[in-house]
């Protein structure tokens, strides 16, 4: 089967998309608006950059109305952002986020999400994230206008929180205890426990 995507709507290639492109990680996003309203929402459509300088993205899509989303609008008037890392024990409450809220009303609030202050920027960081990066934005790029419409959100990484008890014997990471979720198609996820090694080739 070959897919012409020219022949397809937005929402099939969208699905397409979401369906093969996996597992996605997913970006806990939290923001402040220029009137300063915490604005929290998941986004998969994410990755790192590069390490120099540090620097991950992130693609918010436009609302079908063409508007933008809070967490892109915010990010035009402040400039920065907190992209915090999901575990398995916070999925149910990162799902509840992704609610469409009017502008200015905080999921934070709404669903009651924990919250502590970060260093570098102003949005604050998911107290049970396990790793929060705090961001400044580096530059967006518009894919396209209007509705369903591309944007890449590109971020400087100032600042990394590492919950301790998160590291190995080793002191780096251990994917158990992040116990991490990715997404998948429709309304799926997968959680990061079933892994293998392979040695790079020298
Ligand atoms: C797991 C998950 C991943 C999502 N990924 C994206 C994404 O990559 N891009 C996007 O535009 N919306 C994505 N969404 C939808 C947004 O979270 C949703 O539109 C949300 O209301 C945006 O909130 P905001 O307006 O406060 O930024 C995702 C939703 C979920 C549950």
């Amino acid at each position: 089967m070959d897919i012409d995507p020219e022949t397809l709507n937005t929402k099939c290639i969208y699905e397409w998309m979401i369906g093969t492109l996996l597992p996605r990680p997913i970006a806990w996003i939290s923001t402040v608006s220029g009137e300063g309203v915490s604005n929290l929402a998941p986004y998969s459509f994410f990755q790192g950059v590069c390490a120099r300088p540090p620097t991950l993205m992130f693609c918010p899509v436009n609302h079908r109305d063409g508007s933008p989303k809070d967490t892109l609008r915010n990010i035009r008037e402040t400039g920065e952002f907190v992209v915090n890392l999901v575990r398995f024990e916070d999925a149910l409450q990162m799902n509840q986020t992704s609610k469409t809220l009017p502008f200015g009303e905080s999921e934070l609030d709404q669903f009651k999400v924990d919250s502590l202050p970060s260093i570098r920027v102003r949005p604050v960081r998911v107290a049970t994230a396990p790793v929060a990066f705090e961001c400044r934005l580096d530059r967006i790029v518009v894919i396209s206008e209007g509705p369903a419409g591309g944007n890449a959100v590109f971020g400087r990484i100032l600042r990394i929180h590492v919950e301790d008890s998160i590291l190995g014997t080793d002191g780096r990471p251990d994917p158990d205890r992040m116990d991490l979720i990715g997404r998948v198609g429709g309304s799926d996820y997968v959680r990061t426990r079933d892994r293998f090694t392979l040695d790079r080739p020298s």
